[in-house]
C-alpha cells in the first residue's frame, strides 16, 4: 500500500481562495517527490496537509494508514510523531545549544540520557555537524543551521521528511550542499522525502520525481522529471 495517499482533495480557505483542485496522488515509502509551481499554486498548502496543520475541505489524505484529514486534533501528536518538518526558516530555539535544539524532540518519550545522546550524535553526524554541537545558532552560518533543523526532524528516524522550500533562504552553493545532505537521508535512511521548491536549478539537476502544481490543481506528475517543459 501507497506511504502516502491524496484522494479527491481539495482546498479552500475562508477567503474563498481555493488552494487545492481535485488532488489525487500516491507517494510510496522510499520515494524522493518534488513539488514544484510558481508561487500561490499551493505547495504549501498541500504540505500543511500532510501534518495536519490545515484540513482539506473536500477528500482524504492518508498517511502510513492514518487518515491525517479526519484526525482529532487530540491525536495530531501521533501523526507529528512519524514525520520531520524542515521550514525555510529554520525555527531553531535561540537560547538553546545544537544539541539541545536536536534533543528537544525526543524528551517526550522518556529515554535515557544515554540513549538519547547516542541518537542526537547520530543525526548531527548524518547533516555533517557532529562537531559543533555546543554552539548556538547565532553562531552558526543560515546552511549550519539549516543542517541542524534537518537533524531535528530526522533525531526520531521518521518515515517521512516534510520540506518547504529548505533552501529557499539560502545561495545556490549552501543549497547544493543541503540537498546533498536530503538525499544522503533519503538513501542511507529510507526516509521517504517530500519537498516543495521553486528552485529550477535544483530540481532539473537532481532527476527524482516531481509533481507540478498549476492555481491548486496537479498538472503534471513525472518520474525523473524537470521544472522546464
Ligand atoms: N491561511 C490562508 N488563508 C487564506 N488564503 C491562503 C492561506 N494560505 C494560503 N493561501 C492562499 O492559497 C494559495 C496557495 O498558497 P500556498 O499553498 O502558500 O502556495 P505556495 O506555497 O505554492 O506559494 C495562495 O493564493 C495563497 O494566497
Ligand atoms: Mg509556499
Amino acid at each position: 500500500m501507497e506511504l502516502i495517499y491524496f484522494k479527491n482533495v481539495y482546498k479552500q480557505y475562508k477567503n474563498g481562495v481555493n488552494a487545492l483542485v481535485d488532488v489525487n496522488l500516491a507517494i510510496e515509502k522510499g520515494d524522493f517527490v518534488f513539488v514544484i509551481g510558481a508561487s500561490g499554486s499551493g505547495k504549501s498548502t498541500l504540505i500543511k496537509l500532510l501534518y495536519r496543520e490545515e484540513k482539506p475541505t473536500r477528500g482524504d489524505v492518508y498517511i502510513g494508514g492514518i487518515k491525517v484529514s479526519k484526525l482529532r486534533n487530540r491525536k495530531v501528536y501521533k501523526l507529528r510523531r512519524k514525520l520531520g518538518i524542515v521550514f525555510q526558516d529554520y525555527k531553531l530555539l535561540p537560547k538553546k545549544t545544537v544539541y539541545e535544539n536536536v534533543a528537544f524532540a525526543l524528551l517526550v518519550y522518556g529515554l535515557k540520557e544515554t540513549e538519547i545522546r547516542k541518537r542526537v550524535l547520530k543525526a548531527l553526524d548524518q547533516v555533517g555537524l557532529k562537531g559543533k554541537y555546543r554552539s548556538y545558532p547565532d553562531q552558526l552560518s543560515g546552511g549550519e543551521q539549516q543542517r541542524v533543523s534537518i537533524a531535528r526532524a530526522i533525531v526520531n528516524n521518521p518515515k517521512v521528511l516534510i520540506c518547504d522550500e529548505p533552501t529557499g533562504n539560502l545561495d545556490p552553493e549552501t543549497s547544493k550542499e543541503i540537498m546533498d545532505v536530503i538525499e544522503s537521508i533519503n538513501k542511507e535512511w529510507g526516509t521517504t522525502i517530500i519537498m516543495a521548491t521553486h528552485d529550477k536549478d535544483i530540481v532539473n539537476r537532481m532527476k527524482k520525481r516531481v509533481l507540478l502544481l498549476d492555481k491548486g490543481m496537479l498538472v503534471s506528475n513525472k518520474e525523473k522529471g524537470g521544472y522546464s517543459k
